[in-house]
């Protein structure tokens, strides 16, 4: 195979996961890289990261050149591929979106409920702006890979506003999983095949194959015990972090209450609310435990490398989620129809839900993008779980558009993790408050 070479952009640089990320992008030498790029609005924060990323590039490949850069011409002018991780409003608004939203009675989570959609409002027209600078600077042939939260709602409005972008969207989460499953069935993921239908952080995986045997009825047995643990797993870095082990417990219960099929961990939040509200703590939110823990942990290791002494990189190598990204972005660069769970517009994919639905399935990643696998036609319950989610979703992009307060509270009110249209009315009036300057404005 010949290796081309190929501007990469990082966008969102100063991510706690961008040193991790490279890594997995040395790792893969079909990607030709001679120069890796980081581009960020928030240059002391890239600066910092930039630490991290010359000493992964300079213990695997010192070849390469990092560069930095706020500007956005320079950053996308004749890129290939841009890999998207901007974190609109940064960790701090993490935290108030989580704040917000429990001071309400409710769960408050990055992606999920009262949180999510306000977090949507603040990346919507970043990721427009993104597109419209591809556009602008970029190779004809750029490809954007987004992994930008909350996906399910950036993968809409993207799609609605610039249905002609080369975006993919894409999440580690079903991926993550598989990795538990791996471990669970004592098998590689590369074992594993999996199909599986739903929104992005709202979807089931309808059956697991292990180098081509059925073992789904085998792993759904381990689930509704253990959850998606293992007793090997327990030593993972992922698992470490005590809220990842109880995330990945929780679906024991709903795999018991819904034993069709295996849900994505982010269901917790919309099927058990109530548990998890209860698990929460206002004063100790998961957006807090990353400030406090890989943020931390980021930023001591750029001081000390900035002094010249020696870091442990291992910490910060990402795993399956680097991976899962760099071979999306491999099989778009090489034509290599790699199979991958990423979100595209339904059209039929999955028969009895909306066309217009941006659904997460399984896909073929050629160079004009992904090549979805038919679902066919799925059970009421979930049917109906997702339209109204699509629903909710598409209102708040369409809020966001026309700048409709009545869509946005529409949109507050159709989510599963909000009560009433009293609480949803409260929610978003403090969201506004909370956002002035991020959202868009509403009348
Ligand atoms: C998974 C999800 C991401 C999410 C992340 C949060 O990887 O797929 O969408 O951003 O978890 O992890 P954190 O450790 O920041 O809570
Ligand atoms: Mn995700």
């Amino acid at each position: 195979m010949e290796i081309k070479e190929f501007k990469i952009v990082i966008c969102g640089g100063g991510s706690t996961y961008t040193a991790g990320i490279v890594k997995n992008l040395l790792d893969e030498k079909r990607l030709g890289m001679k120069e890796l790029w980081l581009y960020d609005i928030d240059e002391e924060r890239q600066n910092k990261v930039a630490y991290l990323v010359r000493e992964v590039v300079k213990e695997n490949r010192p070849e390469v050149t990092v560069k930095t850069t706020t500007d956005p011409k320079e950053a996308f002018t004749d890129a290939d591929f841009i890999m998207a991780q901007m974190r609109v409003g940064g960790l701090p608004m993490r935290v108030q979106d989580e704040q917000i939203s429990l001071k309400h009675g409710v769960i408050g989570q990055e992606t999920c409920g009262a949180g999510g959609m306000a977090y949507g409002m603040r990346t919507i027209y970043p990721m427009v702006q993104l597109i419209d600078y591809c556009e602008e600077y970029a190779k004809p042939t750029y490809w954007i890979v987004n992994y930008s939260n909350p996906a399910a709602i950036v993968a809409k409005a993207t799609q609605k506003m610039r249905p002609n972008a080369r975006i993919i969207n894409i999440c580690d989460m079903p991926v993550e999983i598989e990795a538990r499953m791996a471990e669970i069935l004592g098998c590689q993921m590369s074992d594993l095949e999996v199909d599986y239908f739903g929104l992005n952080h709202y979807g089931w995986f309808t059956k697991i194959r292990q180098n081509g045997i059925d073992v789904t009825e085998k792993l759904k047995e381990h689930v509704r015990k253990y959850g998606y643990i293992s007793e090997a797993s327990m030593n993972d870095v992922f698992l470490k972090d005590s809220d990842w082990v109880h995330t990945f417990k929780v679906s024991a219960k709903i795999a018991n209450y819904f034993p069709d099929y295996l849900p994505n961990t982010y269901y917790q939040y919309y099927l058990l609310g109530d548990d998890m509200y209860k698990y929460m703590d206002i004063n100790h939110t998961r957006g807090m435990q990353v400030i406090n823990g890989r943020e931390v942990r980021v930023f001591a290791a750029a001081d000390k490398l900035a002094k010249g002494e020696a870091v442990d990189m291992n910490q910060f190598y990402v795993g399956v989620h680097g991976v899962f990204i760099v071979n999306v972005v491999t099989s778009l660069a090489y034509d290599l129809r790699s199979r991958q769970l990423v979100m595209v517009p339904n059209n039929g994919c999955v028969e009895n839900l909306p066309d217009d639905a941006m659904v997460e399935v399984p896909t073929y990643i050629t160079s004009h993008g992904p090549e979805p696998i038919r679902v066919g036609a799925i059970p009421r319950f979930y049917k109906g779980l997702i339209e109204q989610q699509d629903a909710c979703e598409g209102l708040l992009v369409e809020a966001a558009m026309e700048h409709s307060y009545v869509k946005a509270l529409e949109a507050y009110t159709m989510n599963r993790t909000i009560p009433s249209a009293n609480v949803a009315k409260e929610i978003l009036d403090d969201m506004i408050e909370a956002n002035k300057g991020y959202w868009p404005e509403l009348k």
